[in-house]
């Protein structure tokens, strides 16, 4: 059923049927995921990708990531090797990506991959990204559903702002649980994350039963998209702060401060998951709301609020 967006859409049957014709003519389509809303094109398809580049505006040396239903259709473009497959049982379908080495004969487009030799894979958990990938024949690379460098969106009409009618076809999922990105970790050599989330260090070194190493400070980067620059609400955002200044939007962490008109608390009860799932919603909201900064107090820097202060110290970079 049509809603008042015109080119955002409930799932069924009719629509999935859509969505599918969409992806195999080589258009880009904007898809629920349980971590945020990605951009998603034929992997297989060189116009697909060059039009996921597009449309977002990202750098072509900034690889995409390519979304798989499960392991049976990815041994055919990656390398894959015994810790990826402990990791893959644990937490896949989820919110966790590989690096991998890349197949020589993989049908992957390079471009895709930046012309690397390591492909990024990631199997998603939302009920509806699944159903999609089990009905077509080809992985889906997919970005998040934004312009480089703004913040991720997590619902369908966050989608919609980003590229209003650019789209032909937007599915609407609900909003996305997690709320941040996957974490991305590398499996090529040493495991190595190259971006924290809610799957964190802790429970990668339990599950692996070894140390996995700091993301060590190289000059060569690592994964071209985590350039400091990124998750920009499009007005200055400080960090780390103590004071409300009386004009910003203050945002904050458990039950420290009363609820004021410009406070917005991203977890009452001191719960770093859900403030993940609400930081983007609430970076978005501030912004439409008229106010010209925002001010984000100190949020606890172990477990998700790794990641979370990984976001948002890249989001004050602006
Ligand atoms: O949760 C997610 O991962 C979302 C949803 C839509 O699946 N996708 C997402 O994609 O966050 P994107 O393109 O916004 O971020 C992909 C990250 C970038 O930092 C990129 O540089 C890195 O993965 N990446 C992709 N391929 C890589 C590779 N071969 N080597 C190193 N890093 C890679
Ligand atoms: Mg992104």
């Amino acid at each position: 059923m049509k809603n008042s967006y015109s080119n955002i859409f409930n799932f069924n049957k009719k629509i999935l049927k859509k969505t599918i014709n969409n992806l195999n003519n080589g258009d880009v389509v904007g898809l629920p995921t349980e971590t945020v809303y990605g951009l998603g094109g034929n992997a297989y398809s060189k116009k697909s990708i060059k039009k996921i580049y597009s449309l977002k505006g990202r750098p072509k040396s900034n690889p995409l990531i390519i979304h798989y239903y499960n392991i049976a259709e990815a041994v055919n473009d990656v390398e894959i090797n015994d810790i990826f497959i402990k990791l893959y049982k644990k937490f896949c379908p989820g919110p966790i990506t590989f690096i991998l080495k890349r197949k020589i004969n993989s049908k992957i487009q390079s471009i895709a991959c930046a012309n690397l030799k390591t492909v990024a894979i990631r199997f998603p958990k939302h009920k509806i990204i699944r159903s999609l990938l089990k009905n077509i024949s080809f992985p889906l690379a997919m970005p998040s559903a934004n312009k480089s460098t703004n913040v991720s969106p997590v619902t369908a009409r966050d989608v919609f702002e980003e590229f209003k009618k650019k789209l032909n076809l937007i599915l609407d999922g609900g909003m996305s649980k997690i709320g941040i990105e996957s974490t991305v970790i590398d499996l090529t050599s040493e495991p190595k994350i190259l971006r924290p989330g809610i799957v964190d260090k802790n429970i990668l070194e339990k599950t692996l039963r070894k140390k996995i190493k700091n993301n060590i400070k190289s000059k060569k980067i690592l994964s071209p998209g985590m350039i400091k620059k990124h998750y920009s609400p499009g007005i200055p955002v400080k960090i780390n702060q103590t004071k409300h200044d009386g004009k910003s939007a203050f945002i904050y962490f458990g039950s420290k401060y009363k609820k004021r008109k410009n406070f917005f608390c991203l977890s009452k009860k001191s719960n770093l998951n859900e403030a993940a799932s609400n930081l983007y919603k609430i970076l978005r909201k501030t912004k439409k709301m008229g106010y010209k900064k925002i001010q984000i107090s100190k949020i606890p820097n172990t477990d998700t609020g790794i990641a979370i202060n990984d976001r948002i110290k890249r989001a004050s970079k602006f």
